[in-house]
């Protein structure tokens, strides 16, 4: 299985990044390849053309390589902070980029934040940005306020309930992850 890891800071004191790191090691413990998608490594321009509206070979090679990382995914973890009880622009950019690349694939949502209730409302605003995308997101969600202290700077957890909730989500997303693959393998309805 391969997954692509979706992030969407691009602060210079980003604290979501610590999340990122724990699911990466994660899913690589899974056995599933991590495509990380960072728009920091990886920038794209504010969206003018999408990646669909260019002639095959003639997209830019930054959004080649995201195409290419994005289509080879069976599914999707995306890493969203909340700004203002929205996703960060960087990650709205760079989902707006794409869109058969997602199609009939599951997603799966962490969200984060400094405060106590985790991204929960940037979480929500994500779900219906990813249904229309085409990817449709599983129905767990895993909050994670507190985001700096919830984990060391190199995403080990330092709360309890980490570990113990994101074995159920993961758990879920594979179920979610079998269940698309071997549904596409029978054939597209478009
Ligand atoms: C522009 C902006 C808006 C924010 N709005 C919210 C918010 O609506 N709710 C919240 O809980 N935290 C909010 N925060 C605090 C973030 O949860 C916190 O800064 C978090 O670390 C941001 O993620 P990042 O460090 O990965 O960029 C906001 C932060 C920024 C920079």
């Amino acid at each position: 299985m391969t997954t692509a890891l979706l992030y969407g800071s691009v602060r210079t004191a980003r604290q979501g990044i610590k999340a990122v790191l724990y699911f990466q090691q994660q899913l690589k413990d899974r056995g599933h390849k991590v495509n990380f998608i960072d728009p920091l490594e990886s920038p794209l321009p504010l969206l003018d053309k999408m990646y669909k509206e260019y002639k095959s070979n003639d997209a830019p090679e930054m959004m080649e390589k995201i195409a290419s990382q994005l289509r080879e995914a069976d599914g999707f973890v995306v890493v969203t902070g909340e700004y203002n009880h929205g996703i960060p622009p960087a990650l709205k950019n760079m989902l707006d980029h794409f869109q058969k690349e997602y199609f009939f694939k599951p997603s799966a949502i962490v969200s984060y934040s400094a405060g106590r209730f985790g991204g929960v409302r940037s979480a929500v605003h994500l779900r219906v940005v990813l249904a229309e995308l085409g990817t449709p997101s599983i129905p767990t969600m895993q909050p994670i306020p507190k985001v700096g202290q919830a984990f060391t700077d190199e995403g080990k957890p330092n709360e309890d309930y980490i570990n113990k909730s994101s074995k159920r989500f993961l758990d879920e997303y594979e179920w979610y992850l079998n269940a698309m693959k071997a549904q596409r393998e029978q054939g597209l309805p478009y």
